[in-house]
């Protein structure tokens, strides 16, 4: 059987850690890229998670590269080029510059793979999404962004700690834009099954839907230097994973609604099924009037942000 075979594009923290957390899980071959200026780091960082392989026992070839040349035929492309947030920066700061590199990325990316599915994680996420799904002129479902992975493991451990159970047994859906604006469902929230109203009291459970909302600015006050990625890389990599083997997960991720919640034409975090073909649907739930009221905030938020994306 073929290798499958995954691309990184930025191999700094969340690149790398993705390549690595690939890799573990023998995803296919890893493809590490960067830019020329910082020709040796990509290559540097895949030969030493190539030298882990006997220890940790995975086969995968990972090479580093700072062209696209290498990821020639790629069958997912995971992007995350780009800058990284510092302490008192706004995702939305991070736009203008962003825009720049992932416009650019994507289309070399598309150059070199035009069957590829995309799955983006630079920020601003829903506009760096749409940005890619533009540059790189692939059809929608093949273009994803990773958020509500994220964003759901972060309210999942939250919930987990608090309760004293099993990460595994906590089943959550959220919505709309990453971080700041996410539309939490504690209705769709369950532990083992259980409705998580029915275990914790509602200013618990607001408690938690708080600190997630800031989840990634917690990080980064703490790191100081950058922010998150052992996380954001672990979910771009099981987004990844459903692509590649083809598992149709139903996974909350940034897509692209053509109408479905009453969006037309922009990215935004929604359940979808997740296969071979990337986003093979978008799953259409029933929202109560104060969640499609922070749904509707959350996507004039995204449509200020492409507005402000000059294309
Ligand atoms: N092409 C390829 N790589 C690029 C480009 C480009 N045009 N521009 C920048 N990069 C690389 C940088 O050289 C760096 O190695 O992207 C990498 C980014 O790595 P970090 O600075 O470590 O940032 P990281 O924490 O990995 O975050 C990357 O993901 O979560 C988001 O907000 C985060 O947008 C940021 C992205």
């Amino acid at each position: 059987m073929k290798r499958a075979k995954i691309s990184i594009i930025g191999a700094g923290n969340v690149g790398a850690t993705s390549a690595h957390w690939a890799a573990a899980k023998e995803l296919g071959d890893v493809v590490l890229v960067d830019i020329p200026q910082i020709d040796g780091v990509p290559q540097g960082k895949a030969l030493d998670l190539s030298e882990a392989a006997p220890i940790e026992d995975y086969d995968a070839r990972i090479t580093g590269a700072t062209s696209y040349d290498a990821t020639k035929d790629s069958d997912v492309v995971i992007i995350t080029a780009g800058l990284a947030r510092k302490p008192g920066m706004s995702r939305d700061d991070l736009l203008l510059r962003n825009t720049e590199i992932v416009k650019s990325v994507s289309q070399q990316v598309a150059a070199a793979s035009p069957n590829s599915v995309l799955v983006v994680v630079s920020n601003p996420l829903d506009a760096m999404v749409y940005v890619a799904h533009k540059a790189s002129g692939f059809p929608a479902h093949r273009v994803v962004g990773m958020a509500g992975v994220l964003d759901t493991a972060r309210y999942r451990s939250f919930i987990a700690a608090e309760l004293d159970v099993s990460v595994e047994d906590v089943q959550a859906l959220l919505m709309g834009g990453h971080g700041d604006d996410m539309v939490p469902l504690p209705r769709y929230t369950s532990v083992g099954g259980i409705p998580l109203p029915e275990l914790m009291a509602a200013d618990k459970i607001e408690a938690i839907v708080k600190r997630t909302r800031s989840g990634g600015a917690e990080i980064v006050n703490l790191l100081k230097t950058g922010s998150a990625y052992y996380a954001p890389s672990a979910a771009a990599v099981q987004m990844t994973e459903a692509i590649i083997r083809d598992k149709k997960r139903v996974l909350p991720c940034a897509a692209y609604c053509d109408g479905e919640y009453g969006v037309g034409g922009y990215f935004v975090g929604v359940p979808v099924k997740l296969g071979t073909r990337g986003v093979e649907k978008v799953i259409e739930v029933k929202l109560t009037a104060d969640e499609r009221k922070l749904f509707e905030a959350s996507v004039q938020h995204v449509k200020d942000l492409i507005a402000a994306v000059k294309l």
